[in-house]
């Protein structure tokens, strides 16, 4: 594609246009590959609520971008805008410029949000150039990484179950559990992903 009418460019929630699933489908499989079943049922999860998958269009009703805004459960009035794509051939003449400016309006305007978080790895001046901070890292899962890091480190711990029973004697020391069997040769696990954030107040 070669002349491309910028003014006739447009960003629509995927899942009012079903019509663009399949396309939408190849062009992020293309980045990412993945069965194209497993790409369309994530697509079809695309809703008004979030997750909501963005496209962006030409005036002839190509689809060119992608992003998919998904809500971060423990910060309010934000989201995380993830799988941020654009065609191959296309690259480098503003369209993810375009894409994310649009994605930050719907963000503000329909689904009425504060701010928007990312991760990314190696695109860090792109979003720069839009206005992201790098920030602490977050959960999209509901809980701090710093507590998931640390249930993750812990490979097994069996501590067996003690059985409280108010007959018993309860001078009598519990039984002394047996060693717990900690693996001491688990690497933390390391992110090498930056973690940006941009505020939508004006
Ligand atoms: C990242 C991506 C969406 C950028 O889209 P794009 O249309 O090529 O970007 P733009 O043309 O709007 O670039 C805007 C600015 O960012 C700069 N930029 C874009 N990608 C960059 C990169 N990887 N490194 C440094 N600068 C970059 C551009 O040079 C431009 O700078 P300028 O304003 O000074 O001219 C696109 O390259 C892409 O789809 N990449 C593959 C998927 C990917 O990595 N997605 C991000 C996942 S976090």
């Amino acid at each position: 594609m070669t002349d491309l009418d910028e003014s006739a460019l447009s960003v629509v929630a995927l899942h009012q246009h079903p019509e663009l699933m399949k396309q939408c489908c190849i062009l992020v499989n293309e980045e990412w590959p993945r069965s194209e079943t497993a790409r369309m049922l994530s697509l079809q999860t695309s809703c008004d609520k979030m997750p909501t998958c963005l496209v962006l269009l030409t005036g002839d009703k190509k689809v060119i971008g992608h992003c998919k805004l998904t809500p971060i459960p423990s910060i309010k009035d934000s989201c995380f805008v993830e799988s941020v794509v654009i065609d191959k051939a296309l690259r480098g003449k503003r369209m993810g410029t375009f894409l994310m400016q649009a994605s930050e309006e719907y963000c503000r305007l329909v689904l009425n949000l504060k701010t928007i978080h990312l991760s990314t790895k190696g695109q860090e001046i792109f979003y720069q150039k839009l206005g992201y901070n790098i920030c602490e890292p977050i959960s999209i899962y509901g809980s701090f990484p710093q507590a998931q890091n640390a249930v993750n480190n812990i490979a097994q711990i069996n501590i067996p179950k003690l059985k409280i029973d108010d007959k018993l004697n309860t001078n009598t020391a519990p039984p002394i559990p047996p060693p717990l069997n900690i693996k001491m040769n688990v690497e933390p696990k390391k992110t090498a992903k930056t973690y940006m954030v941009k505020s939508l107040l004006l």
